[in-house]
């Protein structure tokens, strides 16, 4: 059973900042195809929302890698699948849940990179300040989170808690 949460950012907030960064998106993306990848699974709340809220057309795309077992750092990232369609010459936006330590994030440019898309961009739901300053990595952020574990609207502990419709820390 999910034990008792509490709530960093509700429904409402989300929808609203979600929005925001829609509108944003639509501002900012120069005329071309716009492919949007999602990162699984953390980002598929955030993702099916955000490509709502942005209305040009995009394609999309997931791809999927594993860093963490057990809510623990390994520091070992691992893509168990790629993307299945060329982003060569393409605007891409990238879709993460989190930053955290950064590693993922930087593993993931690196390897869009080697595809040649015409630009990249990144969305990150979540920005955990670590004191490690990655927040340039992130073109459009939803919020910040204080360095604590979060949960909901897409993020896990041990494969729970993703349906939540808001943002939360665990209560031990
Ligand atoms: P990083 O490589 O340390 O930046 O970790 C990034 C990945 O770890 C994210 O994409 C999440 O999947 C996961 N992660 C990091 N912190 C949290 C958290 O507080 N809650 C849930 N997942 C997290
Ligand atoms: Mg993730």
């Amino acid at each position: 059973m999910n034990k008792k949460i509490e709530v960093l950012f509700d429904e409402k907030k989300i929808a609203k900042r979600v929005k925001e960064i829609g509108s944003q998106i639509d501002k900012d993306f120069p005329d071309g195809d716009l492919v949007v990848i999602g990162v699984l699974k953390g980002s598929l709340l955030f993702m099916a929302d955000l490509i709502r809220a942005i209305k040009r057309p995009l394609r999309c795309d997931f791809l999927r890698v594993s860093s963490y077992q057990n809510d623990q750092d390994t520091g070992v990232i691992r893509m168990e699948f790629d993307i299945t369609q060329s982003i060569e010459g393409k605007h891409v936006l990238l879709v993460e849940d989190i930053v955290d330590s950064g590693k993922t994030l930087k593993h993931l440019i690196a390897h869009i990179k080697t595809k040649d898309p015409a630009s990249l961009k990144v969305a990150s739901l979540l920005y955990k300040d670590r004191g490690i300053d990655n927040r340039k990595l992130v073109d459009y952020l939803g919020f910040d989170v204080p360095d604590r574990y979060v949960v909901g609207y897409g993020l896990d502990s041990q494969g729970l808690y993703r349906s939540l419709p808001y943002i939360g820390v665990i209560d031990n």
